[in-house]
């Protein structure tokens, strides 16, 4: 995995503090798995704002990555503000993941990028998930009561996709798995499942297109809904 470099945007003081509260609070889900890790961010930063805990559904965080998964790693389609249809929720993200599709709580708010270079989930969030006053507003958004988070990457190398999903269900019959199991979806990791995921980068066979290499590319994209 490649090493991090300095975030662009803010100051290294400002970086280290993000990464001592990583640590501190990805204590309870699995410290190993960059997804849980960005949930963890995501709360911190809610929880300084005032704004309210949300909980990591294992459920949602599979869904964010059948939803990275749409793009077949087309990282173009992200700029792009293409999204997958809203059936396919229900069509093929659900089965995937052996969700339970009668299940299926409101999704609102998505955040979704794409970049060739690997960063931190701190760097992610701050300097490439939350970029402009939309994202912000949907990372604050009052309706929320859960989160699932994913990163994927292809064979050691771009693009790496993050995706976070938010939903207004209630956390203890949402995004239930069939038999209570999480499926294992690979490649990628996702939020909220407890398992050990730091290596998103694994092969990923001709799943993802290697289309973009060497070249630092961001894009991003919010959809409130
Ligand atoms: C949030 O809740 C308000 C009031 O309950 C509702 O009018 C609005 O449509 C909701 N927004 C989303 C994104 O679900
Ligand atoms: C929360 O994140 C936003 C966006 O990165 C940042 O502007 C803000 O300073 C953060 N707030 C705290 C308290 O960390
Ligand atoms: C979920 O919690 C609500 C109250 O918060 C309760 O009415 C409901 O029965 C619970 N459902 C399950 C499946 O535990």
């Amino acid at each position: 995995m490649p090493k991090p470099s300095a975030p662009p945007l803010g100051s290294m003081a400002w970086f280290l503090s993000l990464l001592l509260i990583v640590s501190a609070a990805s204590a309870t889900d699995s410290k190993n798995n960059v997804a849980d890790e960005l949930v963890a961010v995501i709360n911190n930063n809610r929880t300084a704002h005032k704004s309210h805990t949300l909980f990591d559904n294992p459920g949602l965080g599979c869904l964010a990555l059948e939803y990275i998964k749409a793009y077949e790693g087309q990282c173009n389609e992200v700029g792009n503000d293409k999204k997958p249809p809203d059936s396919s929720f229900v069509d093929t993200f659900a089965p995937n993941c052996g969700v339970k599709a009668a299940t299926l709580a409101p999704i609102t708010g998505r955040l979704l990028a794409c970049q060739s270079k690997y960063v931190s989930p701190a760097e992610a969030f701050s300097n490439v998930l939350i970029y402009n006053a939309k994202s912000l507003q949907i990372l604050y958004d009052k309706n929320h009561t859960q989160i699932g988070a994913a990163v994927s990457g292809t064979d050691g190398g771009a693009p790496y996709f993050w995706c976070v999903l938010f939903s207004s269900g209630k956390t203890n019959n949402s995004f239930t798995f069939d038999g209570g199991v999480a499926k294992n979806v690979r490649p990628g990791c996702f939020s909220g499942n407890n398992d050990d995921c730091s290596n998103a980068m694994r092969p990923a066979g001709s799943l993802f297109l290697p289309a973009i290499t060497g070249v630092l590319l961001v894009l991003i994209y919010a959809f409130g809904l």
